[in-house]
Parts: C-alpha cells; sequence; structure tokens
C-alpha cells in the first residue's frame, strides 16, 4: 500500500522473555530497559539508586512488565535476591544484563594507585560480573537457555585512550570472564556475550571526568572516527536489543564494539609526521 498513514506495529523482539538489566536506573541501562519493554520483555532493573530506578520504572511501564530492585552487584546476595526475585514476579529468567559499572577516581599513572583505588572499581566492575553470571547461569542451566551479555568498553581493545588503569584492565577483565564462560555454558544452549562503547556522555562519565556533557560530546566527536555522528545510549540498546534477542541466535563469545571504527585508528604517526615534517605536509 504506496503512501498509507497505516503504520503496522514493531516486531516485538523480546516478546515473552524476562530479563534482568544491573545499573538499569541510568544512562545505557535505562535505555536498554525502555526498549526491552518496547519490545516485549518483562524488565527487572537493579541499581543502587533507588529513587531514580522506582521514578524510571513508573515511567517505562506498569508492575506487569517493569520492577526495580535494589541490588549493590558487589554483594553476592543482593545478586541472589534479584535473580529469585526475578523468578517469585515473572516466572524465569532469560536474559540477563550484567551492565553496573563505575569508572572510578581519575588517576593517569600507575604511581597513584593503591589498594583501595583498585578495589572500588573492581568490586562493581569484575566482582558484580562474576556474580551475575554465577546467579543467571544457576537458574539458566536448568533450562538448557539463556543470555548473559556483559557492558564491557572500547577499553577492552584500544589502550590509553583517557580512562584510568583500574577502569581499563577491569574491563578487560570482564571480557576475558565473558569469553572463558561462554566456553561452559555453550553445552547449556547459554550465549555469553559483551558489548563495548565507545564514550557517552552519561553520569558515569561527566561525573567522572567532571566535564559537562556539551564539552564532553564535543571531545568524543572530536576524538572520533566516524564524523557526523555521535554514539549514544540508544545505540547501545540497539545492539543490546539484537544481542539478546533470536536475531542473534548463534552469536557467542563475541565482543561487539560499537565504536565508529575508533579502535583502528592510530592517529600518533600521522601527527608525529606533520608536526616533524611541516613542510612537507
Ligand atoms: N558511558 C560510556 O562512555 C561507556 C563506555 C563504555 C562502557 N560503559 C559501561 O556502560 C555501563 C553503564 O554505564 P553508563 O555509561 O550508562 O553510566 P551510568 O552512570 O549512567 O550508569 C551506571 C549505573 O550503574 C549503577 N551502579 C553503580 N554501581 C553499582 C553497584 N554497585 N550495584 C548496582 N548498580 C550500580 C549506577 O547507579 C548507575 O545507575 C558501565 O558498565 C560502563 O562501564 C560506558
Amino acid at each position: 500500500m504506496a503512501n498509507s498513514s497505516f503504520q503496522s506495529p514493531i516486531a516485538k523482539k523480546l516478546e515473552g522473555k524476562v530479563a534482568i538489566i544491573t545499573g538499569g536506573a541510568s544512562g545505557i541501562g535505562a535505555a536498554t530497559a525502555r526498549l526491552f519493554v518496547q519490545h516485549g520483555a518483562k524488565v527487572v532493573i537493579a541499581d543502587i539508586q533507588n529513587d531514580l530506578g522506582n521514578s524510571l520504572v513508573k515511567q517505562i511501564g506498569t508492575e506487569q512488565t517493569i520492577i526495580y530492585v535494589h541490588c549493590n552487584v558487589s554483594i553476592e546476595s543482593d545478586v541472589k535476591n534479584v535473580v529469585d526475585a526475578t523468578i517469585a514476579k515473572f516466572g524465569k529468567l532469560d536474559i540477563m544484563c550484567s551492565n553496573a559499572g563505575v569508572l572510578g577516581k581519575p588517576i593517569s599513572s600507575i604511581l597513584d594507585v593503591d589498594h583501595d583505588i583498585i578495589k572500588d572499581v573492581f568490586d562493581v566492575n569484575v566482582v558484580g560480573a562474576f556474580f551475575c553470571a554465577k546467579h543467571a547461569a544457576r537458574v539458566m542451566i536448568p533450562n538448557k537457555k539463556g543470555v548473559i551479555l556483559f557492558t564491557a568498553s572500547a577499553s577492552t581493545v584500544v589502550f590509553g585512550a583517557g580512562v584510568p588503569h583500574t577502569y581499563a584492565s577491569s574491563k578487560t577483565a570482564v571480557l576475558g570472564l565473558s569469553t572463558n564462560v561462554g566456553v561452559e555454558l555453550g553445552k547449556y544452549g547459554i550465549r555469553v556475550n559483551c558489548v563495548s562503547p565507545y564514550y557517552i556522555s552519561t553520569p558515569l562519565v561527566v561525573n567522572g571526568f567532571g566535564v559537562e556533557e556539551q564539552k564532553a560530546d564535543k571531545w568524543f566527536e572530536e576524538g572520533g572516527n566516524l564524523k557526523g555522528a555521535l554514539l549514544d545510549e540508544q545505540d547501545v540498546a540497539n545492539a543490546m536489543l539484537y544481542l539478546t534477542s533470536d536475531d542473534s541466535k548463534y552469536v557467542s563469545g563475541h565482543n561487539l564494539i560499537l565504536d565508529g571504527g575508533f579502535s583502528t585508528t592510530n592517529v600518533a604517526i600521522t601527527e608525529a609526521y606533520k608536526k616533524l615534517f611541516p613542510s612537507n605536509d
């Protein structure tokens, strides 16, 4: 029907699925929660920002479709509880998005690192990811299906790009965990993947770097490889929808890098040439 104003409903890619999204009260997790509900999923947001989480679930849906559960991912009993609460409320768990994360203290030298600085980041980003994988696997293995998706980072593939050593190494650990767990769980039909975004001006970045949002956007646009586009939370949510739906039914052990080609570039040698041989430029 050409020129028809009739709009067909969107194909719901997660109809009947139940998902937990840790760190779902803000940023990438919040955008993903919204998109998952639009695609028919029942969603549990697990976070430590109770007011934000509770108000977000009211905006997104009803308590038949989305709930908030307090969960500090670095405490195993909290993660166990959110998985059990999900089963109690919605009857099963199909998708675990281990997305909660922190940037940590902005240190620029290895000489500034101490145990507390390492622990603050690793407790959330790495220990939390272990607990999410463990408790998701606990309920997915008997069902012989499920999807575990970690939000890692482009810092798993490009280094020295302005993030603290603690953050870069924690995200590389998440990638290692994801890949190894994917090998173990393949025999149970459970897919395990990472999504690895470039910079986005979420609270993690804006507060972490202490740069206001507009300036941060400008910084990421200037530093990016792909011009005329700026990565945002919705783009990551779209990738997370792909990696958790049957569209990616044979994708496991993958690290989906969403960086517009940033990690494939190295401008240093060209910049050095321009600096050293300006007359040849
Ligand atoms: N924004 C970026 O540039 C970027 C790039 C690559 C990867 N990431 C990753 O994306 C994920 C989401 O971050 P975001 O950018 O949306 O930031 P955000 O700050 O908007 O969201 C992070 C969420 O995690 C929650 N959280 C923090 N500690 C927690 C804990 N102990 N238990 C439970 N929840 C906790 C926060 O309350 C917050 O709601 C993180 O894992 C981050 O490392 C972000």
